[in-house]
């Protein structure tokens, strides 16, 4: 089974990712790329990072109406980065419309299509008494649900917390797991966590690792630990 490591490139602009990307020369390291740098430097940054080699997993989290989602799809798919994901809660017409756009383009096609089923910085807590999701399903439930509506929609696999790794498994779905914590590293705003070693043990298939690598004082040493805990 494929196992990487991925880094949260959560960087206010492509010249701080230059900055941050220059001790790992040589590395080729699996880059996500979220909201944030999009939005500031849109889709060329994506273009000069495929052509520079990177293994690229676009974290934009697309949650519309299946037309809007399946255009916006059929434009990103031709981009050829190498995941992409949008919002399970968008439900399964969603979800497939977003597949038919991506396979518009012949790079779209070799897209992999994974869904967020519920973000690691939510828990039981906040889904019962903030979203009104009905307290006679925990929150394991709801993910168990979401998956099996990814599964139906035909799609790759799931972001989900590594703590739901194995059931994505028994499903026969990837899992790229966010909420990643090196042991001691501060958990911030995330409430799912695991370590990377921990990741492996629940069979994870990527870990998405932020601010444990961006925010460490030796970013190349605390991805190489990622590496050895997790590959
Ligand atoms: O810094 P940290 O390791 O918490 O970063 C996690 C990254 O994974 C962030 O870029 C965040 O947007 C992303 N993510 C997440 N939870 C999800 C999906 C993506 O934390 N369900």
């Amino acid at each position: 089974m494929e196992r990487d490591v991925i880094i949260a490139c959560d960087f206010p602009s492509k010249e701080k990712l230059a900055e941050f990307l220059e001790p790992f020369k040589g590395m080729d390291p699996y880059l996500k790329i979220g909201m944030e740098i999009f939005d500031k430097e849109g889709p060329s940054l994506v273009k000069e990072l495929k052509e520079m080699g990177f293994h690229i997993f676009l974290d934009l989290k697309l949650h519309d109406i299946p037309n809007t989602v399946k255009s916006a799809l059929a434009k990103l798919g031709e981009l050829g980065v190498d995941i992409i994901n949008i919002h399970a809660e968008g439900g399964i017409e969603m979800m497939k419309a977003a597949r038919e756009g991506l396979n518009m383009s012949e790079a779209g096609k070799k897209t992999k299509l994974i869904a967020v089923t519920i973000l690691t910085s939510l828990n039981d807590d906040i889904l019962h008494n903030e979203l009104l999701i009905d307290p006679k399903y925990s929150l394991r439930d709801v993910v168990r649900h979401y998956a099996e509506n990814v599964k139906a929609a035909g799609l790759d696999g799931v972001v989900c917390s590594a703590l739901e790794a194995p059931m994505m498994k028994e499903l026969g779905l990837i899992s790229v797991c966010p909420g990643i914590r090196l042991l001691g590293d501060d958990v911030n705003d995330q409430k799912r966590v695991a370590t990377p070693s921990y990741a492996k043990e629940l069979g994870a298939s990527y870990i998405v690792v932020g601010r444990s690598i961006t925010k460490a004082d030796d970013p190349v040493a605390a991805y190489k630990k990622c590496q050895e805990e997790f590959c």
